[in-house]
């Protein structure tokens, strides 16, 4: 991998259209595409083309951005509001997604609520739409740098990290939720190896975590995710660090499927778990995980691998994309405020 690579951006704004590297290419192509419709943003989100919590908030509040470039002043409202209905529709357990879509709502409610109809407003409307969508995807920029300096004094040199899933530079506008505490530790001269886990079954660890490490200069070692509380009982690794896609009051947290045997295992050999997420990843008005959904998704990902059906005609597929980890598993949360240690309730913002 070039070192350029390490400077591609998952998700940007080329100016007239919702840029992604399309991340079920990856490793073996660097592919970006130009998506020029609302329905073109959603497709890629729930086609796993742009994903990581963060990464989908900012590509779904462009993709409101364009739908109201791409509307005519007449329908703007309408066309807006549409778009904002079905981005949101796209993929459940990821809050950032709701976070970002209801940022767009409300300038679409400041300039309806205010002039009692946005008509002829309307090229104003557009630029408000924007101005917003860049603004989220800025702050995301600046919150990943936040959550690396916060979290990186958690990390000691020689340490080696195992994390799960893609929470790095492709699940964000920046340079990821998990990984930049990794990157943080590097750049203050500490030496950090990773272990990935594969995270079956669309292989986000293998496929994309591995691949930025290494665009990165960073040792990583690619585990199958069965491999790793035996490597935990080995004293193979000196803590876990995941990322989240829903945080919820208490410290419970979603984060992609595999996510819970890790907090248990680690629990079990007194290694320290972290999750490393934005602000927006909390969702406050949540008291525990019970009440977040964890998104569903379809058979074929579990049945064929590659171009091969690997299960037989006949036995049943489940396929939850993530599961729910119980605060007690959770050493600490690390956020662009700081590191919440528990008991987390209260502490979680608001
Ligand atoms: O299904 P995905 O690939 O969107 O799942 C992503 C994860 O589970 C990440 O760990 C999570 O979004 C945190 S990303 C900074």
């Amino acid at each position: 991998v070039k070192p350029e690579v390490a400077q591609l951006r998952a998700v940007d704004w080329s100016g007239r259209a919702v840029r992604i590297l399309d991340q079920t290419l990856l490793p073996g192509e660097v592919r970006f595409l130009d998506l020029l419709s609302p329905e073109e943003v959603a497709e890629a989100i729930r086609g796993l083309r742009v994903r990581g919590a963060p990464a989908i908030g900012v590509a779904a509040a462009l993709g409101v951005a364009l739908a109201g470039e791409r509307s005519s002043e007449a329908a703007l409202t309408d066309s807006v509001m549409r778009a904002i209905e079905s981005l949101g529709s796209t993929r459940p357990t990821a809050v950032n997604l709701s976070w970002a879509l209801g940022r767009m709502r409300g300038v679409v409610e400041s300039f309806v609520g205010k002039h009692g109809g946005a008509r002829d407003r309307a090229p104003e409307m557009k630029q408000a739409l924007l101005g917003e969508a860049l603004l989220i995807m800025e702050e995301d920029r600046a919150l990943c740098s936040k959550i690396g300096e916060n979290g990186e004094p958690l990390l000691e040199d020689g340490h080696t990290v195992l994390t799960h899933c893609n929470a790095g530079a492709l699940a964000t506008a920046g340079m990821g939720t998990a990984l930049a505490v990794v990157y943080a530790a590097v750049e203050k001269g500490k030496r950090i190896k990773v272990i990935a886990d594969e995270t079956r079954p669309l292989l986000q660890g293998a496929r994309l975590t591995a691949w930025e490490l290494v665009s990165r200069d960073i040792e990583v070692t690619v585990i199958c995710d069965s491999a790793a509380a035996w490597l935990m009982k080995q004293r193979r690794v000196d803590c876990v660090l995941i990322g989240a896609d829903r945080v919820a009051r208490n410290g419970d947290l979603a984060n992609k499927v595999g996510s819970y045997s890790l907090a248990i295992a680690a629990r079990e050999h007194q290694i320290p778990f972290y999750s490393a997420c934005p602000h927006s990843t909390i969702d406050l008005s949540l008291a525990n995980g019970s009440g977040i959904q964890v998104e569903e998704r379809g058979e074929e990902e579990l049945r064929v691998l590659g171009s091969r059906v690997v299960v037989p005609d006949g036995a049943g597929v489940y396929n939850p994309a993530f599961d729910v980890v119980p605060h007690a598993y959770v050493s600490a949360i690390i956020t662009d405020r700081g590191v919440v240690r528990p008991p987390y309730e209260g502490k979680l913002g608001g």
